[in-house]
């Protein structure tokens, strides 16, 4: 459905921003801020931080929202209407989200595993052997792809089954639903875990430690990059879930106040939840005389195993705090999961003319087959190597190549009129042009070639083998999909 016309919209802002907050808060809010925080200078690391939202975040936040909105339609027909030889970069820039769609699944699936568990704390004495052994059957060894952990493909299995269900259905009534339900009861139980755990001894200890800043970190470039990263993560940049999103507004939204919203919810979403995530592993360091440092992790190790020890020593109270914080984890994964299906789908119906149900479907079948991957004993390893690729690879050079097509090649100016519309207290101009067409490609460009070299430095042999057969698939698959005549003549 590319006809403007008859495009279908987003029936209130509300649906538009709670699906936004919804894609923006995720995984990467709960369990990667804090550590990063924590292991970038503390206290210090807001000043990057702060900086790398005014600088990076809203200014790419704007550039996804002004071409969504101008086109209405999905990267790959953009690249097209440009000119036609970059419709290939179109379908390049939209394989990473597809691969992070592929394996954020079983991530949440995982979590889904821990909602029950967590009522009884099934995971017994020794958290980490239950995750590890019991429901994963680890193997590092790529051997370990031989075998199923059948837990992990059954509650996989749920999880597609309920993210293609929303996401299939016409976008207010699957996206736009969801959102609204799932979003604000996210943020309330997340306030109602955050409260409590400052209630706990303990909880200034690991506030302190949180929050103490070294001001020396603020002249590390190690310490920049650490926040350019998580903005980046964080508000789903680079993943054209927001120009997606963008393409379904109606005409009379007010664009920088929009955009302005979303990353204020965002961040503060962040920093209220690693108050409550270091108040509780404070709690932890007082009771059990462990130092702090010792107990702080990030990703799986932290949700599967660091919080379900702690929620043994709270005793009967963990019975209440540990469902709420996997039904968190899962609220915000499936949020974030359906919104990362719609960049692809997107683009398939606008260039094959198909209905959203059928793109969605193929979207989820394809990923699906790739995630069952994850569902091996070789799954855990396998998938830490995708998350490395697809986010210091892959998502660092969408950045490079989006900016450098929508402000180099296309020009911002054309964008401004639409992001201005109906904009009152911030109107976009000269400023955000130079900061979009010089800072920020410079800046990301840098932080690819960091990342890359290191990759290539310090990996292994097996993990330079996936990764290049990652990076073949998404050389030859938008090969494919460019070369695929388009069944729709605005495209
Ligand atoms: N902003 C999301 C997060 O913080 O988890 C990033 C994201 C990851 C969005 C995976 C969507 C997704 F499927």
């Amino acid at each position: 459905m590319t006809d403007n016309k008859k495009r279908v919209k987003w029936d209130s802002n509300l649906s538009f921003l709670l699906a936004m907050i919804g894609s923006a808060v995720g995984l990467g809010n709960i369990w990667r801020f804090p550590y990063v925080a924590y292991t970038n200078g503390g206290g210090a690391f807001l000043i990057p931080y702060i900086i790398s939202i005014l600088f990076m975040g809203i200014p790419l936040l704007f550039v996804e929202y002004g071409a969504g909105f101008k086109f209405k339609s999905g990267i790959s027909r953009i690249t097209h209407k440009i000119n036609p030889k970059y419709e290939y970069l179109g379908w390049f820039i939209q394989m990473s989200p597809f691969l992070i769609l592929s394996y954020y699944v079983c991530v949440v699936a995982w979590d889904l595993m821990y909602v029950p568990v967590s009522f009884f704390k099934g995971w017994g004495t020794n958290p980490e052997q239950f995750f590890n052994t019991v429901l994963l059957q680890n193997n590092v060894h790529i051997s370990g792809l031989l075998h199923i952990s059948i837990y992990v493909l059954i509650s996989m299995l749920i999880i597609w089954a309920i993210i293609w269900f929303i996401s299939h259905r016409n976008l207010n009534d699957g996206i736009g639903k969801a959102n609204r339900i799932l979003t604000p009861m996210l943020f309330i139980m997340m306030i109602i875990i955050v409260l409590f755990a400052l209630t706990l001894p303990g909880a200034s200890i690991g506030l302190a430690t949180l929050f103490t800043p070294d001001w020396n970190a603020i002249f590390n470039p190690n310490i920049w990059s650490a926040a350019f990263g998580q903005i980046l993560f964080s508000l789903s940049i680079g993943m054209t879930i927001t120009l997606a999103y963008a393409s379904y507004l109606p005409d009379d939204v007010n664009i920088p106040k929009s955009a302005l919203t979303v990353a204020i919810a965002n961040s503060s979403f962040e920093v209220f939840t690693a108050v409550g995530v270091f108040s509780i592993l404070g709690f932890m360091s007082l009771t059990n005389n462990i130092p702090i440092g010792q107990l702080v992790s990030q990703g799986t190790g932290l949700a599967f195993i660091v919080f379900p020890q702690i929620f043994n020593v709270m005793g009967t109270v963990g019975y209440v705090i540990g469902p709420l914080f996997f039904l968190c984890l899962l609220f915000a994964g499936i949020t974030s999961n359906i919104s990362i299906i719609e960049p692809l789908s997107l683009s398939l119906q606008d260039k094959f003319s198909t209905s959203r149900s059928k793109a969605v479907s193929i979207v989820c079948a394809f990923a699906f087959v790739i995630s069952l991957l994850f569902s091996t004993s070789y799954g855990s390893t396998l998938l830490g190597i995708f998350d490395t690729f697809t986010n210091q690879f892959g998502l660092l050079l969408n950045v490079v190549i989006q900016t450098t097509l929508l402000a180099i090649i296309y020009g911002l100016d054309n964008l401004l009129p639409g992001l201005n519309k109906n904009a009152t207290f911030l109107k976009l101009g000269k400023k955000w042009m130079l900061l979009v067409s010089y800072f920020i490609p410079l800046i990301t460009l840098l932080l690819w070639i960091d990342g890359v070299s290191r990759n290539v430095i310090f990996v292994d042999t097996t993990t330079m083998i996936i990764e290049l057969i990652l990076l073949m698939i998404m050389i030859i698959l938008p090969i494919i999909l460019t070369k695929i005549p388009s069944k729709n003549d605005d495209f």
